[in-house]
């Protein structure tokens, strides 16, 4: 396995190698980043992951300091499984000088993350990209668990014409249903404990989607008040299309629920994906 910190070396070492498949990430990897690995290997002569924590998606008060950089772990990891080059930019060589220039989602940016978190797509979208136009991938893969973040991509690869298809995989969970994410480690044990209830939350509005109920604002409303009888802050709990995101008409076979919350200061997120008979 390679670690390359620069784009030239990056350039030079994939130049022979045109077959390669990518997994964008921001380290601390766990097992959901380790199957997005997984799921890219198989795909291509080589997998490129990179790990760079993208300062223009973060807001002003949100975690970038205190996110956490485990790059030599994270090479660990990646060194067990079938990973070729880990790209693992800093700050300089990624932004040399001040991104004038940036990808503009459309209305699918000021939409639920977006409307939490202003300019979080759009710095999403543009190091993608960059990223993309990096390690030039005939694929890339993305986890479910941010299932906006998807969508603003396959979108941005749809409407720039760019080769690459994107691949979606699971959300990869813990034994208790909770999606992994980096964040999971903000959790106080006591948190931690609580935490599985979010996604017991989207499985019981799912139960009532699939047993015909199309009340999605009751539906909503219920699951809000459930989280926040147990401590939590919702942000939404809210049915979509899954086309784009945009509240669906009773005729609408293709669902997703998308939720997030605040449990103390840690942030969590989740969907879950359902079909209509
Ligand atoms: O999902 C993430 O980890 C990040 O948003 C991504 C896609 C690596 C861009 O910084």
């Amino acid at each position: 396995m390679e670690l390359i910190h620069t784009v030239a070396e990056l350039r030079k070492y994939l130049r022979g190698v045109p077959n390669n498949v990518f997994v964008p990430t921001m380290g601390n990897l766990h097992e959901g980043h380790l199957r997005l690995v997984e799921e890219a290997a198989p795909r291509g002569a080589c997998t490129v992951v990179s790990i760079f924590v993208n300062r223009m998606q973060f807001g002003p008060n949100e975690d970038f300091d205190r996110y956490p950089r485990t790059l030599a772990d994270d090479c660990k990891k990646l060194e067990s499984i079938d990973c070729d080059v880990v790209f693992a930019p800093d700050e300089k060589e990624l932004y040399p000088e001040a991104q004038t220039y940036s990808v503009v989602p459309g209305d699918i940016e000021g939409i639920l993350e977006g409307a939490v978190r202003p300019g979080h797509f759009r710095g999403v979208a543009t190091v993608v990209l960059k990223l993309f136009n990096m390690v030039q991938p005939k694929a890339a893969v993305f986890g479910k668990k941010d299932y906006q973040q998807c969508l603003v991509l396959k979108n941005m690869v749809q409407q720039l014409a760019l080769p690459v298809e994107i691949i979606l995989a699971e959300t990869v969970r813990a034994e208790d249903g909770l999606a992994l994410s980096s964040r999971n480690q903000y959790l106080t044990d006591e948190q931690r404990a609580e935490a599985p209830r979010l996604y017991r939350v989207l499985n019981e509005l799912k139960h009532a989607l699939l047993h015909g109920t199309h009340a999605y604002a009751t539906l909503e409303a219920e699951a809000m008040t459930e989280l926040a009888r147990h401590g939590w802050k919702p942000d939404y709990v809210t049915v979509r299309r899954r086309a784009d995101l945009q509240p669906p008409s009773a005729a609408e076979k293709e669902l997703v629920v998308l939720a997030a919350a605040k449990l103390g200061s840690p942030r969590l997120l989740d969907n879950v994906e359902v079909e209509l008979a």
